[in-house]
């Protein structure tokens, strides 16, 4: 099947942007493991990052006539502030499951709140780069049911 791990604002600063939150793993390092862990089992992954809101729109609209049957997001800072990235998840009816870095729930009130959560298959936040990879499984065994 196919995979699409979307990846929000800031994130191609990982490694250099606030380590001690967000850890030492860089983004191409984070893509590589995933592609990989997909490739052993079969699957078609792709990854993007981008810091412009509707790139991630548009990149979700494509997803639908693309054929891909499972999303991965981390959509950073948009996670508190966008409804037209809901808008768009709910338009394509692509299954997904939120990840974060950082525990979202033991940071500032402002990151309490996702536009995400409650339309998501699962919510992962607080492992580190290790969430995208227990996300992928996740997916990869939804996909196989
Ligand atoms: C994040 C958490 C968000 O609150 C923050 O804006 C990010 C990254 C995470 O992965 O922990 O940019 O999504």
């Amino acid at each position: 099947a196919s995979i699409l791990v979307l990846h929000g604002p800031n994130l191609n600063l990982l490694g250099t942007r606030e380590p001690g939150v967000y850890g030492s793993n860089t983004l191409a390092d984070i893509d590589a493991e995933l592609q990989l862990i997909a490739k052993e089992r079969g699957h078609h992954l792709q990854s993007m990052q981008s810091n412009a809101e509707y790139e991630l729109i548009d990149r979700i609209h494509l997803a639908r006539p693309e054929g891909i049957n499972f999303i991965i997001f981390n959509p950073a800072a948009f996670t508190h502030t966008s409804i037209a990235l809901r808008d768009a998840l709910l338009a394509v009816d692509i299954p997904f499951i939120e990840v974060h870095l950082s525990n979202v729930h033991a940071r500032e009130d402002f990151r309490h709140h996702s536009y995400f959560s409650d339309i998501a298959l699962g919510v992962i936040c607080g492992l580190g780069a290790q969430g995208y990879q227990l996300a992928l499984h996740a997916a990869m065994d939804q996909l196989n049911q």
